[in-house]
């Protein structure tokens, strides 16, 4: 892999102790060009400036695609990728959706290890920071046409971000707008339904929510995701998710702890269809007894109040519930405070 490397780290322009997610990136990008039917060798190079005209195909048609995913500074030293290879398995199922080339899983392994033992010093030391990595694709031929693109850009950026705090988390659920339907794309993660969701979000936020909980296209009856997040509830001893589809993204974290419940006995498990009467009716009961996204950012985001129809039901968020043992599990893991019995784990 050519690596070209920066002749001006910005590293200490960087405050570690107050970082913006997202806002700041590390001195190398990952790059590579696929034409003619094939991928270019992916290249490393200093961070900066990509160029393109204003007929550039994704500003248009939007074949635009992205991953989100983490390295953590380990209690050995050791630098970590939290499961890298499913990020790039994900990464293909939206490429394949969205008709657009699939990228060489072992590249993107190769790669995104390379980038980041690269800027390793770019991966915050302190606890529950992390790197965020980006990895995105997007149609990147020359022409105002609506058919697909021929050639596309694949590039990994980098940025260190410190511990996700949501403060209060008031979500309402969603039955105007959706973000996904039956035959959609809702089970990848396509820029467009990252665009698609802002205005109906911002509707909730003048309402005095933060989030959405985004239920079915059809009827608005079954829960599916809380905003940018796979969602589960307490409801009295059981754990309950609702099951994968088209119009859901198949959340690693999501997955994660589904395996950890499961082989831990921590709780019963249900992956199953869940409606919205069944979470009111056990909030009005006092049956629902934790409710949480779960996702890359946060790990996990306990949420403490669902409005629905006008009513904001209270839900607890206990310290030593299961929202908080399921984020100590999986931190610990990442961290190597725990052990990693299924090599989750990329570490260099
Ligand atoms: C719509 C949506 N659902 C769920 C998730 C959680 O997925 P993961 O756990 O892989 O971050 C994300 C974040 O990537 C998302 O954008």
């Amino acid at each position: 892999m050519k690596i070209t490397k920066t002749t001006q780290s910005r590293l200490k322009d960087v405050d570690f102790s107050n970082l913006v997610f997202g806002t700041q990136f590390s001195d190398h990008m990952l790059i590579a060009e696929y034409s003619d039917g094939s991928w270019s060798e992916p290249e490393i190079k200093p961070y900066g400036p990509l160029s393109f005209t204003p007929a550039m195909h994704t500003l248009h048609y939007g074949q635009a695609i992205f991953e989100g995913q983490k390295a953590y500074y380990m209690e050995n030293g050791e630098i970590g990728i939290f499961r890298p290879e499913a990020n790039a398995k994900r990464l293909n199922h939206s490429a394949s959706r969205m008709f657009m080339p699939e990228f060489p899983v072992e590249w993107f392994m190769e790669g995104i290890k390379a980038l980041v033992d690269l800027d390793r010093e770019w991966v915050p030391k302190e606890a529950n920071h992390s790197l965020y990595l980006r990895p995105f694709m997007f149609g990147s031929s020359e022409f105002v046409a609506a058919r697909p693109s021929e050639k596309y850009t694949l590039c990994i950026i980098t940025s260190p971000v410190g511990p996700y705090y949501a403060g209060d988390v008031k979500v309402k659920i969603e039955e105007t707008f959706t973000r996904s339907a039956a035959g959609g794309v809702g089970s990848t993660k396509c820029a467009g339904n990252y665009g698609g969701a802002f205005y109906a979000t911002d509707q909730a936020r003048k309402e005095g929510y933060t989030q959405v909980i985004w239920t079915d296209h059809a009827n608005h009856e079954l829960i599916e995701e809380s905003g940018t997040m796979n969602i589960g509830f307490i409801i009295d001893d059981t754990f309950i998710t609702p099951p994968l589809s088209e119009r859901i993204l198949a959340g690693i974290t999501r997955e994660s702890i589904l395996t950890l419940l499961r082989d831990r006995n921590i709780v019963k498990v249900e992956e199953r269809p869940i409606k919205v009467d069944e979470v009111v009716k056990a909030a009005q009961e006092g049956r629902l007894k934790e409710a949480f996204g779960m996702g890359t950012a946060a790990v996990i985001s306990p949420i403490n109040v669902i409005g629905y129809r006008g009513t904001d039901f209270k839900i607890p968020t206990p310290m030593d519930g299961y929202a908080m043992r399921i984020k100590k599990e999986l931190t610990d893991l990442r961290s190597g405070a725990a052990e990693d019995p299924y090599g989750w784990m990329l570490k260099f």
